[in-house]
């Protein structure tokens, strides 16, 4: 594999860590405020994540080349309310579309083929995590300081992560 493009997967490895990492402190925040639907929306994002982590692994090893962690560095843990904490998340999954586009381009000037199909699904994948994301935080606009509200999309958001067309990593 040509080096910067290793070492540009092994940056976009503990990007996908540090969003796992992310989404479990983001779960424990919601699982502390009893809302119990969001931390667990949260929690299949956090294994998610890591799956997407293992999916770069495999693919850059499967190409001969060298996998090496890195440290992360502690994910924010205080936020002012659930709407903070989504968007947060949005702009988190903004931030890896980037890098992965970004990713993508470099394999394609290193003419490295071969990693295109990988990051195409990747890209595919971020449109539907942003447009999740996005869909909960203008939800969450609409309820504003309804509790009752905000109780009701607790008890829907998990059923969510199994809707027929949802990418499952
Ligand atoms: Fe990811
Ligand atoms: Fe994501």
């Amino acid at each position: 594999m040509d080096p910067e493009l290793q070492q540009a997967f092994n940056d976009q490895i503990a990007l996908e860590l540090s969003s796992s990492y992310a989404y479990l402190q983001m779960a424990a925040w919601f699982e502390a405020r009893d809302l119990v639907g969001f931390a667990s929306w949260m929690r299949a994002q956090w294994t998610e994540e890591s799956a997407h982590a293992t999916k770069f692994i495999d693919f850059v090893l499967d190409r001969d080349g060298e996998v090496v962690l890195q440290a992360l560095t502690a994910p924010q843990s205080s936020f002012g309310s659930p709407l903070d904490v989504i968007e947060h998340a949005h702009a988190h999954e903004q931030r890896v579309t980037a890098s992965i586009g970004a990713l993508y381009a470099l394999a394609q000037a290193r003419q490295d083929y071969s990693s295109l199909p990988l990051l195409g699904w990747f890209l595919n994948e971020q449109v539907e995590e942003e447009s999740s994301v996005r869909q909960i935080v203008g939800e969450l606009r609409l309820i504003g300081d309804d509790s009752s509200a905000l109780l009701l999309l607790d008890r829907e958001l998990p059923a969510r992560r199994g809707r027929v067309g949802d990418a499952q990593a």
